[in-house]
């Protein structure tokens, strides 16, 4: 099972994390032990103090209640005195906080027992008095004896539990502290190192593509994380490059091939064609017959004629104009010589003149020059127009070639057509990196034809 690469990034703050939270998790837990070892010493320091105040209250009363009881009377102020001793004395006993031992044993219950059995408001027999006093204070010694006995250990204890405590909380820490540390910095190496020798390898790859090295670069079958779908997609983007350097190529290949043949039309069989000419000529000038002469005339027209559609031709399998003039005049003189006819739709053309200081390579200026032209006979075959507008344009940083009709429009509902012509449009756009595009036009019908092409 492979991470992905945002878990593998995550990864090591994570476990970083975690551990720093269980340390978190571990002092808070220290603390609330040590919080409750102290309330419980506060216990035992406020039973203590409340114990001995009852005990010192009840040697008061029992000395007084014993004095009334040989002398047989008493004033008010002396019954106030005994009511208030009451008084603090059940006081101290509410005060006591139970604690460790002293918690359910039932030790506390028994001493407010004997405290109302001394209650000098409840008439005490003299005969009783000295053992009810001395049973209560008796019970008081016990619980003074226990807590006594249990704030010892506890000090003890918790001095050396504090100790203990400080000692442990700083190793764990420290040892949490370095383990985070070190799980960080191996985790993020570990994984650092792998992203980043696939993402060398990835950079590699679409360096030597861009190099101009088109072999198709590995993809994974399956995409499990982020650099997998940029490994595939830079597979796809090869295999398409493949595709349009192989339709460039075959496009070059296509010119080359056209230009040898007007080269060889030019040099053969115009040569040829202009030889027997001239020998019409030679022919016509020599004869002395009158229907003879006619005749030789009309073959030397017919011939002239064939020599200029020859020449046409040669021109549209390799336009001279472009190599000469540039790609503005090239199509401004097919307008001019295919397009002028008054049977023709009407067209205005506009070649802005910043568009001759171009620096467009020949294969740019032969697709642009060779899509202008089937756009321009499209019109002429297709839309049914009165007129049209060829527009070559600089905006910005594109070069804008548009062709636009007032005819019927690229209907939909039509059925498509079996032609090239388009299609052959989008593969030289493409070839040279130009985006196409058709939809209606700014006159109140018909199609505008865009192309767009990118500068430098
Ligand atoms: N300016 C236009 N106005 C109206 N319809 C058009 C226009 N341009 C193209 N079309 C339609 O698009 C179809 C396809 O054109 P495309 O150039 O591919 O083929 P074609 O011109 O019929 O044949 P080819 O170009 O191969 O000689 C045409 O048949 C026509 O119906
Ligand atoms: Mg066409």
């Amino acid at each position: 099972m492979r991470i992905t690469v945002k878990h593998q990034v995550l990864l090591a703050p994570a476990t970083v994390l975690l551990l720093l939270s269980l340390l978190l998790a571990f002092l808070c837990y220290t603390y609330w032990d040590l919080s409750s070892k102290r309330q419980e010493a506060k216990a035992i320091g406020t039973t203590f103090v409340a114990l001995a105040e009852a005990d010192m209250a009840a040697r008061r009363l029992h000395v007084i209640v014993r004095t009334l009881q040989f002398t047989g009377m008493a004033n008010n102020e002396e019954l106030a005195l005994l009511a208030d001793l009451y008084d603090r004395l059940t006081a101290a006993i509410e005060r006591i906080e139970p604690f460790g031992p002293l918690h359910k044993s039932g030790e506390i219950e028994q001493l407010r027992q004997l405290a109302a059995d001394i209650n000098p408001a409840s008439s005490l027999e003299p005969e009783n008095t000295n053992e009810l006093f001395s049973r209560f204070r008796s019970q008081l010694s016990a619980l003074s004896n226990i807590t006594q006995i249990y704030r010892n250990k506890l000090r003890h204890n918790q001095s050396q539990d504090i100790n203990h405590l400080v000692e442990q909380t700083a190793l764990v820490t420290v040892l949490v502290l370095a383990l985070a540390i070190l799980l960080g910095i191996v985790l993020s190496l570990y994984f650092g190192r792998r992203i980043l020798a696939r993402i060398q390898l990835l950079s590699d790859n679409a360096g030597r593509i861009a190099g101009g090295e088109l072999d198709l670069p590995p993809a994974p079958d399956n995409i499990r994380d982020e650099l997998d779908a940029l490994a595939v997609s830079i597979n796809r983007m090869t295999k398409r490059l493949i595709k349009v350097v192989g339709t460039e190529k075959l496009l070059e290949g296509a010119e080359e091939e056209r230009r040898r043949i007007a080269m060889d039309l030019h040099d053969q069989t115009l040569a040829d064609l202009s030889g027997v000419l001239r020998g019409l000529q030679a022919l016509t000038a020599k004869s002395k017959d009158q229907e003879h002469s006619r005749r030789a005339g009309e073959l030397e027209q017919d011939l002239n004629r064939a020599i200029t559609n020859l020449r046409d031709i040669m021109n549209n399998l390799h336009p001279q104009t472009l190599d000469i003039l540039g790609l503005g005049a090239a199509i401004e003189a097919h307008l001019d010589r295919h397009c002028s006819s008054t049977e023709l739709p009407l067209y205005h053309l506009y070649i802005d003149p910043r568009t001759s200081e171009l620096s467009l390579d020949r294969n740019q200026q032969l697709a642009l020059y060779r899509i202008a032209i089937e756009a321009i006979q499209n019109v002429i075959k297709h839309a049914e127009a009165s007129r049209y507008e060829v527009n070559l344009e600089l905006r910005e940083k594109l070069l804008v070639l548009a062709v636009e009709d007032n005819g019927r429009g690229l209907a939909t509902d039509r059925p498509a057509e079996q032609g090239r012509g388009l299609n052959n449009i989008r593969e030289r756009a493409r070839s040279i990196g130009a985006e196409v595009g058709w939809r209606s036009s700014r006159f109140s019908s018909g199609t505008r034809f865009e192309l767009t092409l990118p500068l430098p």
